[in-house]
């Protein structure tokens, strides 16, 4: 059992007691520390101005880096890692780092507020290697706003920068041997007060057990995962989060496993994990996952924490429901598997008991006579919620439509599937007139909403003509046939 928060800050060791666990990364440096390179900008994930570099043992000697949003993750996450900020990116000589050297060059900066943030963004990419081509670069740094200089020299800087990227950083095995040896892998168990003095107390359970035991111990207690939802109930509502449950720590939750049929994602799997094996199911789910949030959210975000949150608007539970996904959920040592669409029961309302968490999420892999669309409509490309979110999938049989489930998030109270447009669907031909005829049930289905994304009146049409438009890049001469006859009456 531990009550240390145990890390390093850069190359030098922390081990830090009696600060409320609720405390940002970004507070306990700039208050704490004085680190004041690191910026708040949103205080909600948005900006990027916050980012700093994590790093953690990989398992094989070194170590796995990525970027995070410092305004949201809890000060806990930080044991057994390293963390890096833009302080440490400076030489034995003072000299700038080739992402700095780069930014400067191309004029990359001007009033400088948003620089370390991109700084240290592209710094994770150049340990990485993950962000090589243009596409690539522009794709890494969408989680990052800059409102002076333009993003034209930045991404020059990046691309110059980036590509010779894949190096890593020097002296990762001693690093790596060093958090081994601060981890001695025991719940994590802390206590303190916030900042109006509320007791506040925190675990960080290291097996599937020992989660289930401190759950159903404190059946009040908020999980935390990624923190990309958590986090905001604390810098944006000001919540008193009284005692806090980290589901990160625990092997079982973070592994995939994959049969010809079925892909299993534990709860803790980020974004940035389940992408590729998401989108080897569909080139959409890639697509998908490029668009979700930026990097530094999927990094922390889980597939668990998308389902749980029980948003109405979350991107992964339609994609999950379309291809027909069973959830896992565990209470003490009883394990029962729901279908995800039951999962939801109402707004704010999902079928998960006092103490019960989530385990994992089996998703259905397509089949040869599987036809899949996923398609997200948000007012950004990039780093934005959706308006509206829609997933098909059709099985065809004789060339008839066998079955077909379509399922929508931003249109109801909950993600849902479209039962009367399905219906409209069943035995019928792939043709047009059984997709317009789809499209006017989904009028049925729905009576959505009008809020400051959307209005009622547009999230019916758009996803009236997704479903046109899943017909139109499904016909037998592939993607995008003929596009323009794209609107219902
Ligand atoms: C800037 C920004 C951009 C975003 N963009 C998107 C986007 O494009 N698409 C999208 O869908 N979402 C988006 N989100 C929302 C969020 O990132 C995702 O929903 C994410 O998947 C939440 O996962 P998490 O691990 O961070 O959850 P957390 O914040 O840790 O938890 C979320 C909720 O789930 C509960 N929970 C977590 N794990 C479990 C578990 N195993 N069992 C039971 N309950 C659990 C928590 O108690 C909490 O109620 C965005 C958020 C931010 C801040
Ligand atoms: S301050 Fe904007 S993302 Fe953290
Ligand atoms: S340089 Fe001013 S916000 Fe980016």
């Amino acid at each position: 059992m531990g009550s240390r928060i145990c890390f390093l800050l850069g190359d030098e060791e922390r081990r830090i007691e009696g600060r409320s666990p609720s405390e940002t990364i970004l507070h306990y440096l700039r208050t704490a520390e004085r680190l004041t390179g690191t910026k708040e900008g949103c205080a909600e994930g948005d900006c990027g101005a916050c980012t700093v570099v994590l790093g953690e043992p990989d398992g094989e000697g070194g170590m796995a880096y990525r970027a995070v949003n410092s305004c949201i993750q809890f000060l806990p996450s930080l044991h057994g890692r390293q963390l890096l900020t833009v302080e440490h990116l400076k030489g034995a000589d003072g000299a700038l780092h080739p992402v700095q050297q780069a930014l400067v060059e191309k004029h990359g900066s001007q009033c400088g507020f948003c620089t370390p943030g991109f700084v240290m963004q592209l710094y994770a990419g150049w340990l990485t290697g993950e962000a090589k081509t243009r596409q690539e670069v522009k794709d890494w740094i969408a989680g990052n706003l800059c409102r002076c200089t333009g993003y034209g020299p930045i991404v020059e800087a990046g691309v110059e920068a980036l590509a010779s990227g894949g190096n890593g950083r020097a002296g990762e095995e001693s690093t790596a041997a060093r958090l081994a040896a601060m981890d001695n892998q025991a719940m994590l168990r802390i206590s303190g007060r916030d900042a109006e003095g509320r007791a506040q107390r925190w675990f960080t359970p290291r097996s599937l057990d020992e989660l289930a035991v401190t759950y159903w111990g404190y059946p009040d207690a908020i999980l935390v995962a990624g923190a990309t939802d958590v986090g905001l109930w604390v810098t944006k509502q000001q919540r008193h989060l009284k005692v806090l449950i980290d589901v990160t720590r625990i092997p079982e939750l973070g592994e995939m496993e994959e049969t010809e049929s079925h892909l299993s994602i534990g709860a803790t799997v980020s974004h940035s994990k389940a992408a590729e094996r998401l989108a080897a199911i569909h080139e959409d789910l890639g697509e998908l996952m490029r668009r979700f949030a930026s990097v530094q959210i999927r990094n922390c975000g889980t597939v668990g924490g998308n389902i749980a949150n029980g948003s109405p608007i979350g991107d992964l539970p339609p994609a999950f429901i379309a291809l027909g996904a069973d959830l896992v959920l565990r209470w003490r040592e009883e394990v029962r598997t729901i279908a995800l669409e039951d999962f939801f029961i109402g707004y704010g309302h999902q079928d998960r008991a006092p103490g019960e968490f989530v385990e994992r999420v089996v998703v259905e892999k397509l089949g040869p006579h599987s036809r899949f669309g996923a398609y997200k409509i948000s007012k950004r490309f990039d780093q934005d919620i959706s308006a509206v979110m829609a997933a098909f999938r059709i099985e065809m049989e004789g060339g008839q439509i066998a079955a077909a489930r379509l399922a929508f998030g931003g249109m109801a109270a909950t993600p849902r599937r479209a039962k009367a447009a399905e219906a409209a669907l069943a035995g019928k031909p792939f043709c047009e007139e059984s997709f317009r005829a789809a499209a006017e049930a989904l009028g049925e289905d729905f009576a959505p909403l009008t809020d400051m994304r959307a209005s009622a009146r547009y999230r019916l049409k758009a996803a009236q003509n997704l479903l046109l438009r899943f017909f139109l890049e499904n016909e037998a001469d592939g993607k995008g046939a003929a596009l323009s006859v794209l609107e219902v009456a």
